[in-house]
């Protein structure tokens, strides 16, 4: 098991070069299961889920080639629908292979996602809306089991907008008898990503992006080149990184558009951004002003950049509240942050943050994928010798090379085999 060490103090300098969305190409990757024949991404990040993911459908027979960052798949092989418990357990997106599974074969069985490190995440909106599209589903030893003979058009309304939801749905309907619409859906970038790649493949799809999504059902796709949409929370943990180092950091190849709150939070806390032909050029201020930030779905600030925020306020002056609306237990991150110097209360879903000066150097825990970046954002600023960030794994599910882009940068960060 890898760990991170860093010794803080550095303010970053330079250009960094944004990777492909992790959470756009895991539901594109999947969506390759939809038609048969080789389909190419490009724009494909090197991350553990990815992996994860083609380890799952490489199983189901579908065959894959690298060619740097771009990704070949060709699903015309399939000899499986069985997603087993060992690799789901460790990716819930894992999920968004139902929803593909069921529009092109009429079946699937797939491990059900259980709990994870921020709340209990059930897929009950997924089931849900199978159910309606006539998809007969029933459980046994923890396993979902779904069956279909043809998935038919149906009027759906999500009780809340789930990411992941919207994908599985999208992905049943495309190929649905006659006409499906889905309202109160998540308006995420991730989604219009895939709504984008399932069009290429000839998808008949309106409306991704607002809270309502219309899907005319085909009865063939065929395979799709399709390049994917730059990593929004990589992007604003890079951001984040030059304000609290009070460095400054062009974020290359990234997508403003998709960026709007947290940049909207980074300026009112002092930050100078500024739109570049290439991305976003971030100047940190010298004093970081408290500002309070609320998680709400896209276009609302990301839940998935409530904790790398947090530790932005924890040197910032003043006061601030940190309240998180999307997960119900997401504020794993407090304790590990308050071993180095943080001083933070938590009220239910409320954190009330009072900036200090500085941060101390200390061993410290990542929990979850984005708990794992705050820690390593703290140890960027933290005083008195090394931080060691253990359990890195969470971090190498969602960032790709991170020490190395950060050592780029001018910090001083290397992983340590323990
Ligand atoms: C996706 C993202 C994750 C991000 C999250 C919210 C991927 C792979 N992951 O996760 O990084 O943090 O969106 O932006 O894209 N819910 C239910 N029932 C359901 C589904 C969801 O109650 O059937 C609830 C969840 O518990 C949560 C809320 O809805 O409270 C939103 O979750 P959802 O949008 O589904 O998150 P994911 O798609 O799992």
């Amino acid at each position: 098991m890898d760990k991170m060490v860093i010794e803080g103090g550095n303010p970053l300098q330079g250009k960094i070069q944004v990777g492909g969305a992790k959470n756009a190409a895991l539901p594109i990757i999947a969506a390759c299961l939809l038609a048969e024949g080789w389909h190419r991404l490009y724009n494909v990040p090197h991350l553990r889920d990815v992996e994860t993911l083609k380890g799952i459908m490489s199983k189901l027979g579908v065959e894959f080639r690298r060619d740097g960052n771009a990704l070949e798949i060709n699903s015309s092989n399939l000899r499986d629908y069985n997603a087993p418990y060992e690799l789901v357990k460790t990716m819930r997106a894992s999920i968004v292979l139902l929803g593909p599974l069921l529009a092109r074969y009429g079946k699937a069985r797939i491990s059900l996602p259980g709990g994870c490190a921020i709340g209990e995440r059930p897929v009950n909106l997924h089931l849900k809306a199978l159910s309606a599209m006539g998809v007969e589903m029933w459980l046994d030893h923890g396993y979902i089991n779904a069956h279909a003979d043809r998935l038919k058009g149906v009027d759906i309304f999500f009780d809340i907008p789930t990411v992941t939801g919207t994908e599985n749905i999208m992905m049943a309907a495309v190929m649905a008898e006659g006409e499906t619409t889905l309202r109160n859906v998540a308006r995420e970038p991730e989604i219009q990503d895939l709504a984008d790649m399932l069009r290429h493949m000839g998808a008949k799809i309106e409306g991704d992006g607002t809270d309502t999504i219309v899907i005319q059902g085909v009865t063939d796709l065929r395979p799709a080149r399709h390049t994917i949409i730059p990593d929004r929370i990589e992007s604003g943990t890079f951001m984040i990184a030059a304000a609290m180092t009070r460095g400054e950091v062009e974020i290359e190849g990234c997508c403003p558009k998709h960026l709007g709150a947290l940049m909207e939070r980074l300026e009112s806390a002092g930050t100078k951004l500024d739109i570049t032909p290439n991305g976003i050029l971030v100047k940190g201020p010298d004093v970081i002003k408290s500002v309070d930030v609320k998680t709400t779905p896209f276009p609302g600030f990301p839940t998935d950049l409530q904790a790398q925020f947090m530790t932005l306020m924890c040197i910032s002056k003043g006061w601030s509240t940190i309240t998180e609306t999307v997960f119900e237990n997401r504020f794993i991150h407090v304790s590990e942050l308050k071993r180095m110097g943080a001083e933070i209360e938590i009220n239910g879903n409320r954190a009330l943050v009072r900036g200090k000066e500085q941060l101390f150097s200390a061993p410290v825990m990542a929990t979850d994928l984005r708990a794992s970046a705050s820690l390593i954002l703290a140890g960027l600023v933290a005083k008195g010798g090394k931080t060691e960030v253990h359990r890195i794994y969470h971090l190498d599910r969602g960032y790709e090379a991170l020490e190395k882009k950060f050592e780029a940068l001018g910090a001083t960060i290397w992983r340590e085999k323990v």
